[in-house]
């Protein structure tokens, strides 16, 4: 990743390949963001002028590059679009920080070192720009022959410096320390979204997680095959049945001894998901692959609240396993018996999602945490309901539903809160079973989250994330966000792990 550190130099002197600056919408007229004080006074404070002169603007996104002043050190000044300029006396939004630091960092692949001189204007600013540069600066190249070499062909930018004037400030220093911690793990789920399925089925996720709870000092514990059909995981195995690559249900656990509370995470991790005997028709199998991403972000939410020391204990299941179609699949037509007891006709093989979360959720209950949260690529429904950038929130609590759709604004992550209509309940009615796996398919999206409420046992606070939409951008890169595999809810979970710790959720 990006080495990044925090400065107090002043931009001329600066040995660097670039000076980022941000430029905003003035009413009129772009102007030039503060931190960047330095750089318009030696263009003679006509920075925005000269800006304008070259059909700038300052809307978000935007790069516009120019020579550097004489007497700089570094060749080149590169202005990145912040958006609307704050109203008088209020700050830049801090995912408006993110997005332009990200779109510069991309922009600037190729080269070794760049500066920034956004608006750092309080430490939370200056760690939404360490976020926004390191996610942006992100390449997953590990199977390309050229390897270390990003889209353009080129290396992700090598090294930033924050510039900020408070570079010694105990604050900063900590927004900073956090963001890069958060990111490095983030960039983690990604990687792990990006890796082709051939090369990360279930048992070579849960080798990762016994390999990073070793290095964080995490207990782990994986359910092997064998396991699972003593424990009468049925969910589980019966999604995983029709693959040579046998499933696993693997626990991660983070705790701290000065812990009051107690968040468990569940993630849907099917390493590929080809529908099973329900085939999925050609052009909707070639991204299966991101239908681990649940399980991904719970894996990188529990080793950065490990890595950040919160004082909070953190249980992350991730139930993994790969959906495919053969002799010893399950059946459209099969009875499951779930680890909850609960009986499921599979009607669709294709809605394995909610059978490997209903046994993980099931586990989860039984330690009674004070909230419990499934994150998963669950419905093509729910993309069709919020589109590919916004996850839906669903939950058995209208408060804690609040909590984590403001949880989410709070670091930036689009998302919305959707309800469970009761009366969709009976179209899982069963002949045969208790429930199915499917109903009406209108409301698809709830439909999946009224299955999952079953398998959370009473008195649990639930809530259950479908990032179908966000977790896997198959369009082009935008702010911060690669194409491919995006982190979706890390920074959610992580945010919500830490207002838990503070007392604050
Ligand atoms: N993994 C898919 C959902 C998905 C679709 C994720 C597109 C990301 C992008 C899930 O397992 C699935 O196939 N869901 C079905 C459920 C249906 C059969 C009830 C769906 O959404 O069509
Ligand atoms: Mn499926
Ligand atoms: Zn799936």
């Amino acid at each position: 990743m990006t080495a990044l550190t925090l400065s107090t130099a002043a931009a001329p002197g600066l040995r660097a390949d670039a000076i980022v600056v941000g430029v905003a919408k003035g009413a009129k007229r772009p102007v030039v963001a503060p931190g960047a004080e330095a750089v318009d006074e030696a263009y003679d404070g006509k920075l925005a002028g000269v800006l304008e002169t070259l059909g700038a603007s300052g809307a978000e996104g935007e790069l516009t590059k120019l020579p550097a002043p004489a007497g700089f050190k570094a060749p080149i000044v590169l202005a990145v679009g912040l958006g609307d300029k704050p109203a008088k006396g209020a700050s830049y939004d801090a995912d408006a920080l993110r997005r332009a630091a990200g779109a510069a960092a991309r922009a600037l692949a190729g080269s070794k070192k760049a500066a920034f001189a956004l608006p750092v204007a309080d430490a939370d600013a200056a760690g939404a720009v360490a976020e926004g540069v390191l996610l942006g600066a992100y390449a997953f190249d590990a199977y390309k022959q050229n390897g270390g070499k990003a889209d353009n062909g080129k290396a992700p930018l090598a090294e930033a410096v924050l510039l900020g004037g408070k570079g010694r400030d105990k604050a900063y220093k900590a927004a900073v320390e956090r963001a890069t911690k958060v990111v490095e793990e983030l960039n983690r789920a990604r990687d792990l979204v990006n890796t082709p399925p051939n090369d990360l089925d279930p048992a070579a996720f849960a080798a990762l997680a016994e390999t990073a709870a070793k290095e964080h000092g995490l207990k782990v514990q994986v359910l092997d095959e064998k396991d699972l059909v003593k424990g009468g995981y049925g969910g589980i195995l019966g999604v995983g049945g029709g693959s040579a690559s046998t499933p696993r249900l693997v626990k991660l656990s983070y705790t701290n001894p000065k812990a009051k509370k107690h968040l468990a995470l569940v993630g849907k991790g099917i390493t590929y998901d080809s529908g099973g005997i329900s085939l999925k028709p050609a052009g909707h199998n070639e991204t299966m692959k991101c239908d681990m991403a649940g399980a991904a972000a719970v894996f990188a939410a529990v080793v950065a609240a490990a890595r950040l020391g919160l004082e909070v204990n953190v249980t992350g299941w991730l139930a993994l396993a790969e959906n495919m179609p053969s002799g010893s699949a399950v059946r459209p037509g099969d009875v499951l018996r779930m680890y909850s007891g609960k009986t499921v006709e599979v009607l669709n093989t294709d809605a394995e999602g909610r059978l490997v979360l209903a046994d993980a959720l099931w586990a989860a209950s039984a330690e009674k945490p004070d909230a419990l949260i499934d994150v998963a690529t669950l419905t093509g429904a729910m993309m069709v309901a919020l589109g590919s950038r916004t996850f839906g929130i669903m939950a058995n609590d209208d408060e804690f539903r609040s909590t984590i759709h403001e949880t989410a604004e709070q670091v930036g992550e689009p998302a919305w809160q959707m309800p469970l209509p009761e009366h969709l309940r009976k179209g899982m009615d069963s002949a045969t079973a208790d429930i199915a796996n499917m109903g009406e398919r209108m409301g698809g999206g709830l439909v999946a989250g009224l299955f999952l409420r079953e398998f959370v046992a009473d008195g649990i606070t639930w809530a259950h994330l479908d990032i179908a939409g966000p977790a896997f951008n198959e369009q082009s890169p935008f702010g911060y966000t690669p194409k491919g595999g995006t982190g979706s809810a890390v920074r959610t979970l992580v945010r919500l792990a830490e207002r838990m710790a503070d007392g604050e959720a």
